[in-house]
């Protein structure tokens, strides 16, 4: 293979003896058809399957094509690292080994990117993009990182997508931390990127082996929100412990409205007479309110506008916030309590948590925004 070549198509594998020999040849015909110079990067893990062998093979007759067998920190998101170091080309595009992600798009993500956008990403959920033949309980798993996903990186339809370009200068030298499965969100929440655009594309589900996804892989992606979130306040105030304040602040004020509530609740119930429903009706709309009151005062004081008409503007976002934030706990609740069989106080807790992160990142970006 010459020094450096137009593009190069990392392959992740594990365990893709029925898939990776038809793939690497998919792939080289999206080359020939299209004329890009390119490179085939397959990044394997050690399968315990034929894989190893059937690229080893081919990696001796074709020059464009090479086998890197890692042998630590074993991972999807992590392969996809190294294959973005040991590439020879400006261009790098990430595709699975088992034809979920279509070979023929790979010149339209590449032509995007020699467009001027920095990041070319296959979006499944956008106008014209599909899933085709994922279970119920996938397509919600899939939905709900996706929409985790897009508080973190609004305007992007699939900032969870296996399938995208990238302009090298995005990740060289950011701090990735890869980890499970969703290595795009790392690259979007860490690299340097300004143009960013989606082709849309039907994902289908593998014919041929079986998905590694399994349950901790959705704890992983947690963690990398978390991350991210941590890791992009940082780079925007240059200080986290600023933001951690404001974050303190806001549960304490959370804290504040759980005893307004049960406080008024009591009340009304007990003392006034009122129906019980009424009177937490009633408390869960003055909690809303007392926290409102003491995040604007308090909380993002620094951020705030006297104005009146301002003001009920912010209290009109917090009220919109705070009723999606009700929808979030109770999903979380649904998803993990009866979908995914989780007990149903520690599936609360979970929803509670959920609850909180979207209470503070959409009321820190929408309601307070300097
Ligand atoms: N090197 C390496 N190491 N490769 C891996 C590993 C690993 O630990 N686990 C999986 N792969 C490879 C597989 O061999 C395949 O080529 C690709 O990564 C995707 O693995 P699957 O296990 O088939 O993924 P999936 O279909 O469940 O998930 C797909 O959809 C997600 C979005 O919902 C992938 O495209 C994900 O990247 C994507 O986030």
């Amino acid at each position: 293979m010459a020094e450096s070549c137009d593009l190069a198509v990392i392959i992740p594998t594990f365990n893709e003896e029925e898939n990776i020999a038809a793939m690497i040849g998919a792939v080289e015909g999206a080359f020939r058809e299209s004329g890009i110079r390119g490179e085939i990067l397959v990044m394997d893990d050690g399968s315990k399957d034929r894989t190893i062998p059937i690229v080893r093979e081919i990696a001796g007759k074709t020059d464009n094509v090479r086998l890197i067998v890692r042998k630590a920190d074993h991972g999807l998101s992590q392969s996809v690292v190294e294959g973005f170091r040991s590439a020879r080309s400006d261009i790098l595009l990430v595709i699975d080994a088992d034809f979920s992600h279509p070979p023929k798009l790979i010149p339209l993500l590449y032509e995007a990117i020699r467009g001027g956008a920095d990041i070319a990403i296959g979006s499944r959920y956008m106008e014209g993009g599909d899933i085709e033949a994922w279970p119920l309980k996938r397509r919600i798993i899939s939905r709900s990182a996706t929409a985790f996903g897009r508080i973190l990186f609004p305007g992007v339809t699939d900032p969870v997508s296996g399938f995208f370009a990238v302009r090298r200068e995005v990740v060289a030298g950011a701090p990735l931390a890869p980890r499970g499965y969703k290595i795009l969100m790392e690259v979007l929440g860490r690299g340097r990127w300004q143009t960013l655009t989606e082709i849309p594309f039907v994902f289908k589900d593998r014919e041929g082996g079986e998905s590694k996804l399994r349950a901790d892989t959705m704890v992983d992606y947690l963690r990398q929100c978390g991350g991210i979130v941590r890791f992009s306040v940082t780079r925007r105030t240059g200080s986290v412990s600023d933001e951690w304040n404001k974050i303190v602040r806001f549960g304490l004020v959370g804290l504040s409205g759980i005893f307004v509530n049960m406080g008024l609740l009591y009340t009304l119930t007990e003392v006034a007479g009122l129906y019980y429903l009424i009177s937490a009706a009633i408390a869960i709309e003055l909690s809303i309110v007392n926290n409102f009151a003491l995040n604007d005062a308090w909380t993002f004081r620094s951020a705030r506008d006297l104005r009146v008409e301002r003001k009920v503007s912010r209290f009109g976002s917090f009220q919109a916030v705070s009723m999606a934030g009700l929808a979030v706990n109770l999903g979380v609740l649904y998803l993990l309590a009866d979908v995914l069989q989780v007990y149903y106080l520690v599936a609360n807790l979970a929803g509670i948590l959920a609850a909180f992160a979207w209470n503070y990142t959409a009321n820190r970006h929408y309601t307070w925004k300097r």
